[in-house]
């Protein structure tokens, strides 16, 4: 069936980890053939909200994810601000940037030398890895540098003396000089205030976009910062081509692009609701006349949250306590300034996930709905699969009877009885597994 994917342009979060964005071909038909046009649709797990928003053209979608980021994501879509006076509120941004600028005045001109030529190699490097306010408020000042510690120190004092604490410029704080230059996060951090004071939320899922369009890392996710040090410890070679090319990217031109995708977003036709829980709580709490759920769990050890800390952080505007790692003997903060209270997925905990994936399977059933679970079965020693597909299947099968399996690389679609010998052989791919009861 070809379902089109035409008036879906939403904003959902570009470059993300596990976002379905490419599979929405293979993953709608199912979902719409096995659906009746009034039923609810749940999207459980739902992430960027890219199957959210394909999916609300077609039906009623309640989506549900245990991160305040992706509820962003999908309010942002579902209840844009198209009224929105955008010359006033960009002004209001300009504003806000000019003020928080001229508080930081020396680092950013710091900054400016460093991105602006390769001579300062030495420095630049020490600076992606060092020049952090969060690390600067644990750590002391430690860097290799005299200079960064004390325009570092100098900003600190300059922001305390026109009273701008560290929520008021959360980005910068948490995340400048590592993930992004000074003057993104300034800007990301003008853009937040402004929604705040003038009670925009809606719109916060701009910034998060803005956010992974500029990003500095290894294929802009945000799991670990640039690692600027070759193993002889010196600067890497690519690293001035790298981090000048991202970090002076112009925020503000970015922002405008995205800006503009927001406001002429397609709403949607049918009724999405984003809710910010647990799954099994969610699953509880569902209406009767949800039909289906499509469950994009995670599924490796790597406790997806890491992909997902700034996201939740710039979500939440807060300054969170940050996770330490011991070497040695040596307590120090983690590379990647990950949340403490980052989400610990029973996914992703091998004690857990059986549990958990029962508990999945046993209350859709309770509810009447058919589960449409997505798979990938591509391993490696470093990201190994919590549980296998014959495992998840043996739990399905305590409540499901028939299952139909879509392999989305070939294009395949088997139907094949429950025996987890036919599976394996179809292995290479992304896999759809519908469990229904016949
Ligand atoms: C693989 S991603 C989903 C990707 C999504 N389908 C997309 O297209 O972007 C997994 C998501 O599951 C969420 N998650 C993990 N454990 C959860 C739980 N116990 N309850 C609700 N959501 C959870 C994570 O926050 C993450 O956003």
């Amino acid at each position: 069936m070809a379902i089109s994917l035409e008036n879906t342009k939403k904003i959902t979060a570009p470059n993300y980890l596990g976002s379905k964005l490419r599979m929405l071909n293979d993953i709608l038909p199912i979902i719409i053939k096995e659906t009746e046009e009034d039923d609810i649709v749940c999207d459980l797990f739902s992430g960027s909200g890219s199957v959210t928003a394909a999916l609300s053209n077609h039906r009623s979608v309640i989506s549900v994810d245990i991160q305040n980021y992706s509820n962003d994501f999908i309010d942002g879509f579902s209840n844009p601000l198209i009224e929105l006076d955008s010359d006033k509120f960009l002004e209001c941004i300009d504003c806000e940037f000019k003020r928080l600028s001229l508080l930081a005045v020396e680092l950013l001109e710091y900054e400016e030398a460093l991105l602006a030529d390769c001579e300062h190699i030495f420095e630049l490097a020490n600076f992606i890895e060092n020049a952090s306010f969060i690390r600067y408020s644990y750590e002391g000042f430690t860097s290799k540098s005299k200079n960064l510690d004390r325009l570092m120190l100098n900003t600190i004092n300059t922001l305390k003396e026109n009273s701008v604490k560290a929520e008021d410029i959360a980005a910068t704080w948490n995340f400048g000089g590592i993930y992004f230059s000074f003057k993104q996060t300034l800007f990301i951090d003008s853009v937040l205030n402004v929604i705040k004071e003038q009670h925009l939320e809606n719109i916060k899922s701009t910034v998060l976009s803005l956010a992974c369009t500029l990003v500095n890392t290894i294929g802009k996710q945000f799991a670990q910062p640039l690692n600027p040090w070759d193993k002889d410890g010196e600067p890497k070679k690519s690293l001035f081509k790298k981090a000048s090319s991202d970090r002076t990217l112009d925020a503000k031109s970015s922002y405008l692009r995205i800006l503009e995708s927001y406001l002429n977003q397609t709403p949607s036709k049918y009724n999405v609701e984003s809710w910010c829980m647990d799954f099994k709580k969610a699953l509880e709490k569902l209406p009767s006349g949800v039909t289906m759920i499509y469950a994009d769990p995670p599924y490796t050890r790597d406790h997806y949250s890491r992909f997902y800390h700034v996201l939740e952080t710039l979500s939440l505007g807060d300054i969170p306590e940050i996770s330490t790692v011991k070497i040695k003997d040596k307590v120090s903060l983690s590379k990647g300034l990950y949340r403490k209270d980052r989400h610990q997925s029973a996914f992703c905990i091998k004690s857990q996930a059986p549990e958990a994936f029962d508990d999945l399977f046993r209350l859709a059933f309770e509810k009447g709905a058919k589960v449409l679970l997505s798979y990938s079965p591509f391993e490696n020693e470093e990201h190994p699969r919590v549980m296998k597909i014959e495992e998840i299947i043996g739990i399905a099968s305590r409540y499901f009877n028939d299952l139909e399996q879509t392999t989305i690389t070939s294009f395949k679609h088997n139907k094949l009885n429950s025996n987890p010998n036919h599976l394996k052989r179809g292995l290479p791919g992304e896999l759809l597994i519908l469990f229904k009861n016949s």
